[in-house]
């Protein structure tokens, strides 16, 4: 079966090269009896990969069931999924065979595998190895031949780190994996699946169908659907029912879009009045690694005229900037530029000839990979109280002014003045 049949045969949406990828490698292990661990975010589609794995497999006559291990209470899902002995807890009034006795022979579709408690892992990896397994209550050791495939939209990986996910279970279940695209890494089937949606929404509450402009194409596919396919859906849902225009353009569209998100497809930061200070710690962050990626750019650039034989007085006399940086590596000449004017403390790999600015070729030499390692104090109290008082210089002494270019509220720096003994 190729992949477009088993599109048409499940009904999948969509022409991406991702999303064909993930439909190839569930046809080529769907016949192997491997477990497959199937991982994407929520709603992106990934119960249909479990019953296109059985449908394709040798097991396909066989039974096929469903669990959602999240949705199962901690005290009973080894019962459920491999049953109890009459007495073997309060309210076992009778023996009950679990899923994976009932599914001998079939594929069990494990959802939420990452929710599975830590003891419950430990039953499924005895499943998977030999396909024994134990009731509750009882001390029988039973077999079942039941294929395994399971869901998560956490990072097992992570759970595993985190010791809350067995790791030899997470290597057992994830011999193949299968990673099922997000509607943003996909773009390009957006509309087409918002276009089936709509059709079986106009048809399933008799409403006429609806056209969207090309803006409203835009925005759909470059909003980031951190709900997917079933975000989709239920937008198209909303509109089939709601919207009493046939056209719908963007303005439109956004109504039906959340608003915080509707305008890129980029996480938005949004400020939240109480946290304050955190929003500026954010910005004062992006300031420092803008101004370290500037200044490992520049120290290349210093490294390079070095190595070329340019020295200060070849350089044009005017060019204060490149005097400045020449006397930053160089640390003969340091003390005529204080650190505090220059602000930055480059790695300076003393050479031992390096005394001489005239002995051109033995300039200090600036490893710039080490220049890259360094670390200046990341100390965000030391790094604010810096940049204030270098903002409050500039500007000198003008708070307002200097509030400005921070990007914080003239009462917020006022504040941080009188916090870091500034004044
Ligand atoms: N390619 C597709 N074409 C059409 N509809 C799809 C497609 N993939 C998924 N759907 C629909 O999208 C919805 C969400 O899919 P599904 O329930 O499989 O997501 P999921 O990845 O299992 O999410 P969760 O992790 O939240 O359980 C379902 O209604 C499903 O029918
Ligand atoms: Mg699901």
């Amino acid at each position: 079966m190729d992949i477009q049949d088993i599109k048409n045969r499940f009904g999948i949406i969509g022409n991406s090269p991702l999303l064909n990828r993930a439909i190839d490698i569930a046809r080529q292990v769907a016949p192997t009896d491997i477990s497959v661990l199937i991982q994407g975010e929520s709603g992106s589609g990934k119960e249909v990969f479990s019953h296109i794995i059985h449908q394709l497999s040798t097991r396909k006559h066989g039974p096929f069931i469903a669990v959602n291990c999240g949705a199962i209470p901690e005290g009973t899902i080894d019962s459920e999924l491999f049953g109890h002995e009459k007495g073997s807890f309060t309210g076992a009034h009778e023996a009950r065979k679990g899923y994976f006795e009932v599914v001998d022979g079939g594929t069990i579709f494990l959802d939420e595998v990452g929710e599975m408690p830590l003891n419950t892992q430990a039953r499924l990896l005895r499943i998977l190895e030999s396909g024994e397994y134990i009731r509750v209550g009882s001390s029988k050791v039973q077999k079942t031949n039941v294929r395994v495939v399971a869901a998560t939209n956490v990072d097992v990986y992570n759970a595993v780190q985190k010791g809350k996910f067995r790791e030899d279970l997470y290597y057992r279940l994830n011999t193949v994996p299968l990673r099922i695209p997000s509607l943003r890494e996909r773009k390009e089937d957006v509309f087409l699946l918002f276009r089936k949606f709509i059709v079986d929404f106009a048809d399933k509450y008799r409403t006429p169908g609806v056209q969207l402009t090309p803006e409203a194409q835009e925005l759909l596919a470059d909003f980031s659907w951190p709900g997917n396919i079933r975000q989709l859906k239920n937008v198209a849902e909303q509109i089939a029912i709601l919207e009493k225009e046939r056209t719908i353009d963007a303005t439109i569209l956004r109504r039906y879009i959340p608003s915080e998100w509707s305008k890129s497809s980029l996480p938005v930061f949004v400020k939240d009045q109480s946290k304050e200070d955190f929003s500026e710690r954010d910005i004062l962050y992006k300031v420092l690694f803008d101004m370290k990626k500037d200044m490992v750019d520049l120290k290349k650039l210093v490294v390079e005229l070095i190595q070329n034989g340019v020295t200060p007085s070849s350089f044009d006399e005017n060019s204060q900037y490149i005097n400045q940086l020449y006397n930053e590596v160089n640390p003969v000449t340091t003390q005529l530029y204080p650190r505090e004017e220059i602000g930055v403390t480059p790695t300076i790999i003393h050479h031992p000839s390096a005394n001489t600015p005239s002995s051109s070729s033995n300039y200090v030499t600036l490893d710039t990979q080490d220049a890259e390692e360094v670390e200046e104090s990341l100390s965000l109290v030391d790094k604010e109280s810096d940049l204030i008082k270098k903002a409050l210089k500039k500007h000198k002494g003008k708070r307002k002014a200097a509030a400005q270019e921070l990007g914080i509220s003239e009462r917020t720096l006022y504040r941080k003045i009188k916090d870091l003994n500034l004044e």
